[in-house]
This record gives structure tokens, sequence and C-alpha cells, in this order.
């Protein structure tokens, strides 16, 4: 099961996917978290040692790799590398846990990046339609890493929206951004959740058949994102609303 996570900035994404890797773990189900964010934050979310997590190098400044994977290819560039390797040695594990870190997408300016982008496209490949382990993308508003290619191995997208003006501005232009790659399971999250007006403004503003789950704000979120700890240890940590969440991407 592929899920990836988007929405705005401080929406929520990381502690949604935080909590979906978590429902992978506890369940023994192997399964990859992909810091996708240029902001990296899921390990420390997800309770990994913050040493280990720092050190942890993001794909795209893999240099030596990206070149060796691209060996001879001149100006042609290898389409679809294996990269099994890279999932073995660039990735911090913890029992059916891998997480690694994708780094920005480059673009832009005068220089081509067309090595390191495809290198990530590669990887992302391998994880979404060759590998059998579950994936929950961290991903920026943008979902940049994603192309048309790799969508297809995405079961569904959950966009994280907060119930604000902006929140709302941002989540529809996600969907269209994701109704581009043709991804066909998309839904909306609701999440820091505090009243019944909270909900009705969402589902005022979106198609309220198109929402996965509305979380309720929690102060014990809060507290524990102010003191740094890891936000899920044990099955009461979950959010309400995040079971059926997970249900729905595994089409139960
Ligand atoms: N349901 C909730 N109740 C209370 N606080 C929440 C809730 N969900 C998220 N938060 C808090 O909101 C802040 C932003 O959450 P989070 O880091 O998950 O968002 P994000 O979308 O990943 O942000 P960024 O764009 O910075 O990566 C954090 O301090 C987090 O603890
Ligand atoms: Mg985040």
């Amino acid at each position: 099961m592929k899920i990836a996570v988007s929405g705005k900035g401080g929406a929520g994404k990381s502690t949604v996917s935080a909590q979906l890797v978590r429902y992978f773990t506890l369940n023994e189900l192997p399964v990859f978290a992909v810091d996708a964010d240029p902001d990296a934050n899921l390990g420390l979310i997800l309770g990994l040692d913050p040493e280990k997590i720092e050190k942890l190098e993001p794909l795209i400044e893999l240099q030596d790799v990206i070149e060796a994977k691209n060996a001879g290819g001149g100006t042609l560039v290898d389409l679809n590398p294996n990269v099994d390797d890279v999932l073995e040695n660039y990735t911090l594990h913890e029992g059916p846990l891998r997480i690694l870190k994708m780094g920005s997408v480059k673009g832009g300016g005068s220089s081509c990046y067309c090595k390191e982008n495809s290198f990530l496209n590669a990887v992302l490949t391998t994880m979404l339609l060759d590998r059998d382990e579950g994936v929950v993308l961290d991903m920026s508003a943008g979902i940049e890493h994603l192309t048309r290619g790799t969508a297809r191995g995405v079961d569904m997208m959950l966009v994280v929206v907060e119930p604000t003006r902006p929140g709302v501005s941002t989540a529809k232009a996600v969907d269209r951004l994701a109704a581009d790659l043709e991804i066909g399971r998309v839904y909306f999250v609701g999440n820091k959740i505090r009243s019944d007006q909270d909900r009705a403004y969402l589902e005022s503003q979106l198609p309220p058949e198109r929402f996965a789950g509305m979380i309720p704000f929690s102060e014990q979120v809060l507290e524990k994102a102010r003191r740094g700890e890891n936000l899920v240890g044990t099955r009461d940590d979950f959010l309400p609303g995040l079971d059926k969440i997970f249900e729905m991407a595994s089409g139960r």
C-alpha cells in the first residue's frame, strides 16, 4: 500500500505521515517512510535517534552514487538504473521501518540536474512500482517529486487541510496537481479541527464526500511537539480518525 501525503506547510503532513507509518510498523508490516519535504523532520516526529537522522544523507546529495548509476551515460541518462542497493544502504532501519530523505528536486537556473532528478525518479519508481513494502511519502504542497509515471504507483493521496482559507486554497491547488498526474484516489483530511464550525467550514469549501477523515486538534500532539517527543509510541497515541484513513488506503 503506497500513500502520499501533501498539504500546506504546517497543516500536519508529517504528523499524519508519522501516524500512518506507525500503523504499518505496529502491525509488523514493512514500510518505507520517505521524507520528501525539503524541510525534513519526519524522522524526528517518528522518534528516531536525532543524531542518526541528522547524518542520513538526502539521496539527491549522493553525487558519487548518482554518477555511478548513470555510468557511461554521457548525455544519455539511464532512465531505470537498479537502485535496490540504495534502498539498503542509504536508509535508516528500525524493525520493519526504513526511512530515507529525498532532498529537493533541483531545477531552474542554467544547470541541468537531469541526473539527480532521474535518480530520484528511479528510487521512487522502485519503491512505488516494483517493491512490495508499504510506502508513506511525506511531501511538500508542490508534490514535485512525483511524475505521471511514479504517480501510477500511488494508491492514495491524502491532502491535509486546516480549516482556514489559505489551507483550503492550497488543498485545491494540490488537488489540481494530483489530477494532472492522474492520481486516482485523492482524499482530503481535515486537521486541527476544534469545533463543528471548523468541520462545517471545510465541508462547505471542499466536496464532503472526498474527506477521508477529520482529525481533532490535540493538545497532546502539540505538547509533544513542543518537547520534541516521539509522537507515536503505542496504539493509544493514534489520533481519532487515523484507523479509518488507513483502512481506506488499504482498500478495506
Ligand atoms: N491534530 C493536531 N493537533 C494539534 N497539533 C497538531 C495536530 N496536527 C499537527 N499539529 C502540530 O502542528 C505543527 C505542524 O505539524 P506538522 O509538522 O505535522 O505539519 P507539516 O505539514 O508537516 O509541516 P511542514 O510543512 O513544516 O513540514 C506541529 O507542531 C504539530 O505538532
Ligand atoms: Mg513536515
